[in-house]
């Protein structure tokens, strides 16, 4: 059973709310780092928290919500280890699993279609990474990050 990380900023809560509704009706366990109102606050700090998670081994998979999704991809994938993926579709969100081995998944509150919702996390979720052809070039990536610290 996959148990999911959960985070967002003050753009993202209510999206948020909406997918742990949904991940209560999988029956897949949540844990959500926060926030909780619509009061300001930085997105980087809860894409931290949610990639810790992760990489702690207390998630086996994380999902980040700001208004548009850009910010808190960009911050969880400056932690070694994180792939995340910025999706807006059900196609973007499976890509991302198939040949990224993305193991957070980032949203935007604030763009993503409502309808699309649970079909981008059903992907997320259900979809295994192919591996074969894609090893090595996750490997490269792996090697950008010892390059740059
Ligand atoms: C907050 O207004 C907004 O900038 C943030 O949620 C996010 O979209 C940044 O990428």
């Amino acid at each position: 059973m996959v148990r999911v990380v959960i985070g967002s900023d003050h753009a993202g809560f209510r999206l948020k709310d909406t997918i742990k509704a949904l991940l209560d009706t999988m029956g897949i366990p949540w844990e959500d780092v926060g926030t909780a109102t619509a009061a300001s606050v930085d997105y980087p700090d809860f894409a931290e928290a949610a990639a810790r998670a992760v990489l702690d081994g207390r998630a086996d998979r994380g999902i980040l919500v700001c208004g548009t999704g850009i910010g808190m991809s960009i911050a969880a994938n400056k932690i070694p280890g994180i792939r995340a993926a910025l999706a807006w579709n059900e196609a973007t969100a499976r890509l991302g699993r198939a040949h990224n081995d993305a193991n957070i998944l980032a949203l935007g509150g604030r763009t993503t279609a409502p309808a699309e919702v649970e079909r981008v996390l059903r992907a997320f979720l259900f979809t295994g990474y192919e591996g074969g052809r894609h090893d090595a070039r996750l490997a490269k990536v792996a090697h950008l990050e010892r390059k740059d610290t």
